[in-house]
């Protein structure tokens, strides 16, 4: 039997099953093939800088505490007490010597050891094997150049290799200068939308900015490039899409070399002042001026915002948006970053509001039985995919709106929702990306999208299929 995901995806024909965003069957899916099967965003260096200094984060729903050790290392294990299972932790970051649960008092490491709890000497008295009740470590932990991520599958490739061509990008963002990035804010928001209406935005959508974000644009870029006032058109603009085969995308504006001005003039002119120094650190000059995803949920953007977006069920969304700076930039440009990021990005902010109307609003319409069975149109820029072109490694799209990276990601998680070991993935996820091979005389069949979209229970592969 074939899987019903096969079906509800497919990277050939252009097409996505608007109930991959809605039914709770496909959540619960999510939360072990995807969650517990990829690299996760956990914290950032300058977020731990004491030994015993603490975050809380999550990894899917599965909240986890990334801790500084003694040795300078950094360690992460579940947030759950081997005791009754409540929160071991309590605090969203600090710093301590150890974590004691605030239910029964059983006590643990920074490892997340346990080493004490009350009444230990009479309440057990033939006695307990404590290092058998460690909490639930993370076993695998990889650091990026100061960011570090998370994985709870031990056969999943190390990080670089995972990221891939990708780091090129990447690199745009956390490597452009000299001292590196810190973390100075943050904000956390509930959003009533499904977490891949997010993570599909920055790793592929640009074109939405034109229609979405016009007031936004043009209140502060006026004369920018997009929107002619005169004729009140939309000019095409020049840029780039670049995709990679574990589902990691993104897309910038303008060419090679060329700046397009952040709204944040202040950083815009220390960073011509540092140019230099960002062209030799880089090779050449970077673009960064748009957005970029590393599946399944670490997001950054042109003006410095870096987010993740955490599951909470098929219909909502727990976003946390940090304002990194450069770290040796003068204060006053760091406070402008910050500003910017609060005016455009920011709960309240002006691009953010846009956007969360949007996801909101389609996730509403998803409530209907009818809706759900929608195929929804992933067909936009018919350019082919090009490989290693004018210098951007690995696969791109020469140009800034396509859907190439969204279909990509979607066909990724397609193969993780399946279940396909790290093994085959590694196999199935070479050579030439399905996107490319592109069918244009198929058209979506809206009975074929009904019917893949009925939820029948029969949406995974059985034992006996
Ligand atoms: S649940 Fe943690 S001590 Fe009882
Ligand atoms: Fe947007």
């Amino acid at each position: 039997m074939m899987s019903r995901i096969s079906e509800m995806i497919d990277p050939v024909g252009g097409f996505v099953s608007g109930a991959i965003f809605a039914d709770q069957q496909i959540y619960e899916q999510e939360l072990e093939n995807v969650w517990q099967r990829t690299w996760v965003f956990l914290a950032h260096e300058s977020m731990l800088p004491k030994q015993g200094s603490y975050i809380q984060t999550y990894i899917g729903e599965d909240p986890v505490i990334v801790v500084r050790q003694k040795s300078g290392a950094v360690k992460a294990f579940l947030n759950q007490c081997r005791h009754r299972g409540m929160r071991i932790c309590r605090a969203d970051r600090g710093r301590a010597k150890s974590f004691m649960c605030s239910f029964h008092g059983w006590a643990y490491d920074l490892e997340g050891n346990l080493v004490s709890f009350p009444h230990e000497s009479n309440a057990y008295p033939e006695g307990i094997d404590k290092s058998k009740l460690s909490a639930i470590k993370v076993p695998r932990i990889e650091n990026y150049k100061g960011f570090i991520f998370g994985s709870w599958d031990e056969t999943i490739p190390p990080l670089e290799e995972y990221l891939g061509n990708a780091k090129y990008y990447l690199d745009g963002y956390l490597d452009r200068y000299e001292g590196g990035m810190e973390a100075i804010a943050v904000h956390k928001w509930v959003l009533p939308a499904n977490w891949k209406f997010n993570v599909e935005q920055p790793t592929s959508d640009m074109q939405h900015s034109e229609i979405s974000h016009v007031s936004a644009v043009e209140a502060l870029a006026s004369g920018s490039d997009t929107f002619d006032r005169k004729s009140g058109r939309k000019k095409v603009p020049e840029g780039r899409q670049f995709l990679s085969p574990y589902g990691h995308g993104g897309a910038f504006f303008g060419k090679r070399g060329e700046e397009i001005p952040n709204t944040a003039p202040a950083l815009v002119d220390w960073e011509n002042s540092v140019r230099d120094k960002i062209e030799q650190r880089l090779g050449e000059f970077r673009e960064v001026r748009g957005h970029m995803n590393v599946f399944p949920n670490f997001m950054m953007l042109g003006n410095y915002t870096f987010r993740v977006t955490h599951p909470r069920g098929p219909e909502e969304m727990e976003i946390w948006s940090w304002a990194f700076v450069p770290k040796d930039a003068p204060e006053e440009v760091k406070e402008a970053i910050r500003v910017d990021i609060m005016r455009t990005f920011s709960p309240g902010g002006m691009f953010e509001q846009d956007d969360a109307e949007n996801w909101e609003e389609m996730q509403h319409i998803l409530r209907g039985a009818k809706s759900r069975q929608t195929g929804f149109t992933y067909n936009m820029r018919r350019l082919p995919v090009v490989y290693d072109d004018d210098g951007y490694p690995g696969q791109s799209t020469a140009h800034v709106y396509s859907d190439n990276a969204a279909l990509n990601m979607y066909g990724f998680y397609r193969d993780l929702m399946e279940g396909h070991s790290w093994e085959e993935l590694k196999q199935m996820r070479q050579g030439v990306p399905e996107v490319d091979k592109r069918d244009f005389t198929r058209v979506m069949d809206p009975e074929t999208a009904a019917a893949a979209a009925q939820s029948d229970g029969a949406y995974f592969p059985t034992a006996d299929s």
